[in-house]
């Protein structure tokens, strides 16, 4: 389908609101091994992503590719079960359109998760980290192009991307539920490739704590559009040069899979105190 950016978003946006009547609160990503907190909550609706005449697919084994909408404890939400990637072939405004389009769906809260590997030497494959801030210099900018100026506006400021305010429900959230969240700076690589052991010595001089593959460009387009973002990495392995073994994608998804307990409790708790929190604003 050849249209541009904003067409194209509009067109999938027209699409999707024929299909469902369902207004989210709170958008939640769900990163690869990840997806199973979408099983947990009360499902209304589901639309796989294959179905929507123009949106970009989610080809990578592990990601399942589809909206669920439906209730997390009461609590509407929007979940991208499976993300599309840089990698996969799109251009960044492709790979950002699903999270403009759960914008204009009524969401004011983007919940960004995904698998990354550890760079700080004291990160354990299994730890969950808190994203403080990003560095998405080695990645195309989402907001390159003609500006979409009805989402935002071209110099977009983003000097706090990951909300303050939230990082605290974030904190609060995981002492309650007695689990150990660590804090970080997330980098994003254009991947697949995973990194070379000197890439990650350098990202780590440059104050990098996880590196991963997604997030950051989608971050960037859900700031543009005034969005308040959280974000959750599950350190599914350590990093090139610190791992003693090659990285595979299997590794990624079965260490995602041990910490989806935790991480689901995590989810849950973080959902229901930002929707309380908006209720008494
Ligand atoms: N590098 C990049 N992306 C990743 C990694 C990694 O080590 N682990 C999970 N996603």
């Amino acid at each position: 389908m050849n249209m541009i950016a904003e067409e194209k978003l509009q067109y999938c946006l027209q699409y999707v609101k024929e299909r469902i009547s369902f207004q989210p609160e709170i958008a939640l990503i769900l990163g690869s091994g990840l997806g199973g907190f979408a099983d947990t909550i009360e499902i209304r609706e589901v639309l796989p992503y294959q179905e929507i005449p123009g949106f970009p697919q989610s080809t990578v084994a592990g990601h399942a590719g589809r909206f669920v909408f439906g209730y997390a404890e009461g609590v509407p939400v929007v979940i991208m079960q499976g993300r599309v990637h840089l990698y996969e072939g799109y251009d960044p405004a492709d790979a950002v359109l699903p999270i403009r389009l759960m914008h204009l769906l009524g969401a004011k809260v983007l919940f960004l998760t995904n698998a990354a590997g550890g760079i700080h030497y004291d990160f354990h494959a299994g730890d969950l980290m808190m994203i403080t801030d990003h560095i998405s210099t080695f990645v195309p900018s989402p907001l390159r192009g003609k500006n979409m100026d009805s989402l935002g506006v071209r110099f977009p400021d983003m000097s706090e991307i990951y909300s303050k305010r939230l990082q605290g429900i974030l904190r609060r959230a995981a002492m309650e539920e007695n689990i150990p969240l660590k804090e970080g700076i997330y980098v994003q690589t254009p991947g697949p490739a995973y990194e070379s052991p000197a890439e990650i010595r350098m990202f780590r001089t440059l104050g990098a704590d996880a590196v991963g593959m997604s997030t950051a460009i989608e971050a960037i387009a859900a700031r543009h559009c005034g969005m308040e973002i959280c974000g959750v990495s599950c350190i599914s392995n350590l990093a090139a040069g610190i791992s003693p073994t090659p990285l595979t994608h299997e590794e990624v998804k079965e260490a995602a899979d041990a910490v989806a307990p935790q991480f689901c409790a995590l989810v849950q708790r973080v959902l229901s105190a930002i929707h309380e929190a908006n209720d008494n604003a």
